[in-house]
C-alpha cells in the first residue's frame, strides 16, 4: 500500500525514527507529568496546558480543542504543510532519504508538477508587479491611486497589473513552460485565437498561502463597464482551495509567531484588507466574498481566540454575518460583530478613508458581542407589541443562546433577553430546555434498542484498547465479538493482522491507517483510560462475558425472527429446531 506515492513501509519507518516527544519539544516547552508530557496547546490559545503527548502511544491530543494525531500529523499542523511535506521534513530529521525515483515515480512526478506550479505563480506575481512600475500611467496604476493605496501596501501585498492579453503567455513560454501546464495552473486561457492572459487587463492581487507563496490570483476589473465581472479568481488547482484560504493569512501568521496577535478582524474585500493594513490594523484578513467555512474558522482559531466580524454594511453583509457567527462560534471562537452604519460607509475601506484610523478604532472597541448583536439586531425584524412576533423573536433568540457551551454564558444572555422581552427568566430557561430537548429527539433517529448497543460499543472499545496497550488479553479469544462490519471490527482485523505477522504496533500507526476524527470510536480506543490493573482484569472478564451474551442474544433474535417469518411448515420446523439447539448450547450464557 502506498500513500501519496510513498510506500507505506517508508512512512512507517519515518514515524518510528522520529520520537514525537523530541519533535514536539522543538516547537514548545514540554513538562513531564506522570508518564505523559504536557504543554499549552499550539493550536488554540490557553493558559493552562491541555495539550498532552503520550510517549508510549507516540501521539498527541489536546483536551481543549480536540486536535490529535501522530508525529506526522503534528508536523503537518505546526508547519501548516501537507502530508508529503511533513514526511519529508521528518525523513530529513531522521537522516532518511526519500524513496528514490524508481521507487515512486508518481511521488516524484507530483512533486515536480507542484514545484513548477509554484514557480509559475512566483514568476507571474513578479511579472504583474513589475508592470505597475513599467506602466505608471496605466489604468491599473491610476486605479490604485484613486483608491489611495500606498506604495508600501503595493509592495507588501505585491499588487500587480496585467496590461494586455498577450505579454504574460509570451513571457512564460519563453521561460520554458508548456502551454498545458500554464493552462492547468489557471494563469492562461485558451480560445479560437490561441492563448491569452486569464487575468488580461486587470488589477492583480496575488493570494498567498501561509508561507507567503503565491497560490492564486484575483484580478479586479478597473473598467466601469458592466460586462466585465468585477473580480476573476483562479479556479481550484492542486495548490489552491478557496474554501480554505484567507486573504492576508500569511501576514497574521507572522504576527502570531511574534506573539503580537490577540484578535483577528475579518472583512470581505481585498481592498478592505489592504486599507485596514495601511491604517495600521495589520490583524485583518479577508474572506474574499465567500461564506466562511469551518476550514476557514479552524485556520483562524490557530491564529487567535477572538475575532471581530466587520463585513460590508449592505444586507448581503448582514446575512453573511449571521452565517459567519454560527460557523465561527462552533469552532470555539469568541465572536464580536461590528456593523458599520450604512449611511456613513459601505465597507471598512470607505470608512477608514472618510473617518480615519481613530474613528475606526473606536468602532472596533465598541463592537458588540455576537449574541448581544443577534439579540438586538434580530429584534429589528419584530414588533414586540405583537404576541406572534414576540414569540418568534424569543424562539430565535433562545436558539442562539442554547448554542453556548457553558451554563454561565447561557445565563448571562438569558438575563439580557429577559430585559428585552420582560418574560420571567425561569420561563425563558424552561423554553430553552424544551427547545433543546425537542431538537435532540429529532436528531436521535436511532431506535431505542441502540442504548444497549452503546454499552456493547463501550465494551468493545475497552477490549480494543487492551489489545492496543498490550494488556493481558488473548486476541483470538475475542474474535467472535468483532464479526460485524463497523470501524471497530476493522480495527480488530488490523490488530489481528499485525499480531499474526509478528509486527509490533502502537497507537501512532493508527493515525496513518484510519481517519480518526475527534470523539470517533477509534479516538476513544486510543484515549481509553484504564483502571488499575487488578480492577481492569475483573472489568475485562465482565466485559467479555457481556459481549458474548449480547452477541448470542442478537443471534437468537435473528433465529426467532426467521421463525416468525417462515411461511412453510418445513421452514417452521427447521428454525424451531435451530432455536432449541441454540438455547441448549447457550444455557450457561443466560
Ligand atoms: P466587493 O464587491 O465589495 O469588492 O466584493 P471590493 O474588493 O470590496 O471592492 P470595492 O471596495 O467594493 O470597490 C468583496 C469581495 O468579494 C469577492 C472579492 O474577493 C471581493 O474583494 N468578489 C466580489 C469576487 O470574488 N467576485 C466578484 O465578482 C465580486
Ligand atoms: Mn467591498
Amino acid at each position: 500500500m502506498a500513500k501519496y506515492g510513498v510506500p507505506s513501509a517508508f512512512i512507517d519507518l519515518v514515524r518510528d525514527k522520529n520520537n514525537i516527544v523530541d519533535i514536539a519539544s522543538k516547537y514548545m516547552t514540554l513538562t513531564k507529568r506522570g508518564s505523559n508530557y504536557w504543554a499549552c496547546c499550539p493550536f488554540h490559545t490557553e493558559k493552562t496546558p491541555s495539550f498532552s503527548i503520550k510517549p508510549d502511544g507516540q501521539f498527541f491530543k489536546c483536551f481543549g480543542c480536540g486536535e490529535s494525531g501522530n508525529v506526522i500529523g503534528l508536523v503537518m499542523k505546526l508547519e501548516n504543510v501537507d502530508f508529503l511535506t511533513a514526511v519529508e521534513i521528518l525523513a530529513k530529521n531522521a537522516g532518511l532519504e526519500m524513496p528514490s525515483e524508481k521507487d515512486s515515480e508518481l511521488l516524484q512526478r507530483q512533486k515536480r508538477e507542484r514545484e513548477r506550479m509554484y514557480q509559475i505563480y512566483h514568476l507571474t506575481t513578479d511579472f504583474y508587479h513589475d508592470n505597475l512600475k513599467k506602466y505608471p500611467n496605466s489604468a491599473q496604476a491610476n486605479y490604485l491611486k484613486s483608491r489611495q493605496i500606498s506604495d508600501e501596501m503595493i509592495e507588501k501585498f505585491k499588487i500587480g497589473a496585467s496590461i494586455n492579453y498577450d505579454d504574460l503567455p509570451r513571457y512564460l513560454l519563453k521561460q520554458g513552460f508548456k502551454a498545458d501546464e500554464l493552462y492547468t495552473a489557471g494563469v492562461i486561457g485558451k480560445n479560437e485565437h490561441g492563448m491569452y492572459d486569464f487575468f488580461g487587463n486587470r488589477l492583480i492581487f496575488p493570494i498567498f498561502n501561509g508561507f507567503g507563496d503565491t497560490v492564486a490570483f484575483s484580478g479586479r476589473s478597473v473598467e466601469a463597464s458592466p460586462e466585465h465581472t468585477k473580480y476573476k479568481n483562479t479556479p481550484q488547482t492542486p495548490i489552491f482551495n478557496k474554501s480554505e484560504i484567507l486573504f492576508g493569512y500569511n501576514f497574521l501568521r507572522e504576527l502570531k509567531r511574534e506573539h503580537m496577535l490577540d484578535t483577528v478582524i475579518i472583512v470581505e474585500g481585498h481592498i478592505d484588507v489592504i486599507a485596514c493594513h495601511q491604517y495600521g490594523f495589520t490583524n485583518t484578513i479577508g474572506c474574499m466574498g465567500t461564506a466562511l467555512t469551518t476550514l476557514h474558522a479552524k485556520r483562524i482559531k490557530q491564529l487567535a481566540d477572538n475575532v471581530i466580524l466587520c463585513l460590508d454594511a449592505d444586507s448581503a453583509g448582514a446575512n453573511a454575518t449571521y452565517k459567519a457567527i454560527d460557523t465561527l462560534k462552533e469552532s470555539g471562537l469568541n465572536v464580536k460583530v461590528l456593523r458599520l452604519d450604512r449611511s456613513k460607509a459601505k465597507d471598512p475601506d470607505e470608512f477608514l478613508k472618510k473617518y480615519g484610523k481613530d474613528e475606526f478604532m473606536a468602532q472596533l472597541t465598541s463592537a458588540m458581542d455576537c449574541v448581544d448583536f443577534v439579540l438586538t439586531d434580530s429584534l429589528k425584524k419584530y414588533d414586540l407589541n405583537s404576541n406572534a412576533d414576540k414569540s418568534n423573536y424569543v424562539n430565535e433568540a433562545l436558539n442562539y443562546i442554547s448554542k453556548f457551551s457553558t451554563p454561565a454564558e447561557r445565563e448571562i444572555y438569558l438575563v439580557e433577553l429577559q430585559k428585552i422581552v420582560k418574560i420571567p427568566i425561569d420561563i425563558l430557561r424552561n423554553s430553552m430546555l424544551t427547545q433543546t430537548v425537542e431538537s435532540k429527539i429529532l436528531e436521535a433517529t436511532e431506535p431505542a434498542e441502540n442504548v444497549s448497543n452503546k454499552y456493547i460499543q463501550d465494551c468493545k472499545i475497552m477490549v480494543l484498547a487492551s489489545i492496543l496497550y498490550k494488556k493481558d488479553i488473548n486476541i483470538d479469544e475475542v474474535s467472535g465479538l468483532f464479526a460485524s462490519d463497523d470501524e471497530l471490527s476493522d480495527l480488530y482485523r488490523f490488530f489481528k493482522e499485525k499480531i499474526d505477522n509478528h509486527q509490533d504496533f502502537n497507537a501512532s500507526i493508527l493515525f496513518d491507517n484510519f481517519d480518526i476524527k475527534k470523539d470517533s470510536l477509534i479516538d476513544k480506543v486510543i484515549n481509553y483510560s484504564f483502571s488499575p490493573d487488578e480492577i481492569h482484569k475483573r472489568e475485562m472478564a465482565d466485559v467479555i462475558a457481556n459481549i458474548k451474551r449480547y452477541n448470542s442474544k442478537h443471534e437468537r433474535a435473528k433465529l426467532h425472527q426467521a421463525l416468525l417469518n417462515a411461511t412453510t411448515d418445513e421452514d417452521r420446523m427447521k428454525y424451531l429446531k435451530a432455536l432449541n439447539e441454540f438455547d441448549q448450547n447457550n444455557k450457561e450464557n443466560k
